[in-house]
């Protein structure tokens, strides 16, 4: 009898410790034409197990949030399970679950892992103001969700990998969220809605007990080719006299007034940035770079070769008139060309 027993109170405890797979993405952050891998472990591996994916989504009405199921896919005799998706284009919040054995028992769904970009392909967009990376927790940061979506909301991954909804740390009104909270924090955000989830910008708050400074960098990517401005900051809003600017802990501007410019940038600009004044020294921060549009860049081109084939006419033209003009007055025109 205290075989049976303690054979159930197992069996028991078995179902209440049901393993929770973990998901983890990579990359995070998404890049133009690249794909991602997902791969699902569960964490007491043994056999068998059948692994199936979800995709985060909202509905429209409420706070609720549902998933749809991506891939249905099944690999016996394992414990892990890798799937690639090629090109995905905007935000995504991806789920894992696995299930083994006949009727089947599923493992707890695995937490959300998101694969942010940075590019809007979406019909709802991430404005920041004040417009850079880094603030002061003493300033607050807006972020305004943008577009067409009647439910959307502001959402926030912390460094640490835990998600909120932007009202945790701010008051929220609608598609609008001003972040108060005086803790510092590092956390990626976006905007989710009916429509999806939007662009996602990374955001660094600084603590207010360091008297600090932070890096002025941009918040979106910037075009490759365009002018940027890093700037350095104090909390007092004093000016900075001597400043340094490093890119991924190089030297790149010793010395110098509190601003760095870059006329044209260029890929290789892209990379983390942070600055330095009498004995303090900034976050660092991402600077983005994407790829200007080809048909833009080609554009010049074409306008110079129309515009020197209307000159070459032009000329010709004008040598044609000139010339019966003086035939037409009796004299002699000699037409030089000097090759
Ligand atoms: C997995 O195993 C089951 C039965 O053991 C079998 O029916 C199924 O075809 C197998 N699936 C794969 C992908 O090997
Ligand atoms: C956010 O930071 C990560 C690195 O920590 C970087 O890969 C990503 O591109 C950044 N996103 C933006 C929008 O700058
Ligand atoms: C919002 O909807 C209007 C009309 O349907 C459309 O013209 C506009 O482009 C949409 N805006 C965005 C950002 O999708």
């Amino acid at each position: 009898i205290s075989i049976i027993i303690l054979s159930s109170i197992v069996s028991s405890c078995c179902r209440c410790t049901e393993p929770v797979p973990v998901l983890t993405v990579s990359p995070s952050w998404l890049s133009p034409g690249a794909s991602i891998t997902l791969s699902c472990d569960v964490i007491h591996p043994s056999a068998g197990w059948k692994f199936y994916w979800y995709k985060e989504f909202r509905t429209s009405s409420d706070n609720y949030f549902n998933t749809v199921n991506i891939l249905p896919m099944s690999i016996n005799g394992t414990a892990t399970a890798t799937i690639t998706i090629n090109e995905p284009s905007h935000t995504t919040g991806y789920i894992c679950e696995a299930g083994r054995g006949d009727p089947i028992i599923y493992t707890h769904r695995s937490k959300t892992k998101f694969v942010w970009s940075a590019d809007n392909h979406h019909s709802v967009s991430l404005k920041v103001s004040p417009g850079r990376t880094q603030h002061f927790v003493s300033d607050s940061v807006l972020l305004t969700c943008e577009g067409n979506a009647t439910n959307s909301r502001v959402m926030f991954y912390t460094d640490y990998g835990s998600l909120y909804h932007c009202s945790t740390w701010g008051e929220e009104n609608g598609p609008v969220c001003k972040v108060t909270d005086q803790q510092p924090v590092k956390a990626v955000f976006w905007c989710e809605s009916e429509l999806g989830f939007s662009n996602a910008v990374n955001i660094t708050r600084q603590s207010k007990f360091i008297d600090g400074i932070i890096l002025v960098s941009p918040v979106h990517p910037v075009t490759e080719g365009e002018l940027v401005t890093i700037g350095c900051q104090m909390r007092t809003g004093h000016a900075l006299s001597t400043v340094s600017f490093y890119k991924d802990d190089k030297l790149v501007q010793s010395d110098g007034g509190a601003e760095m410019t870059i006329s044209t940038v260029s890929k290789s600009d892209e990379g983390f940035y942070k600055c330095q004044s009498s004995g303090k020294e900034s976050p660092q921060s991402w600077i983005s770079i994407k790829s200007g549009s080809t048909p833009e860049g080609s554009s010049p081109h074409i306008l110079l070769f129309v515009g020197l084939v209307f000159g070459l006419l032009l000329i010709i033209l004008l040598l044609v008139l000139l010339f019966c003009y003086k035939k037409s007055k009796g004299e002699t025109f000699e037409l030089v060309i000097i090759s």
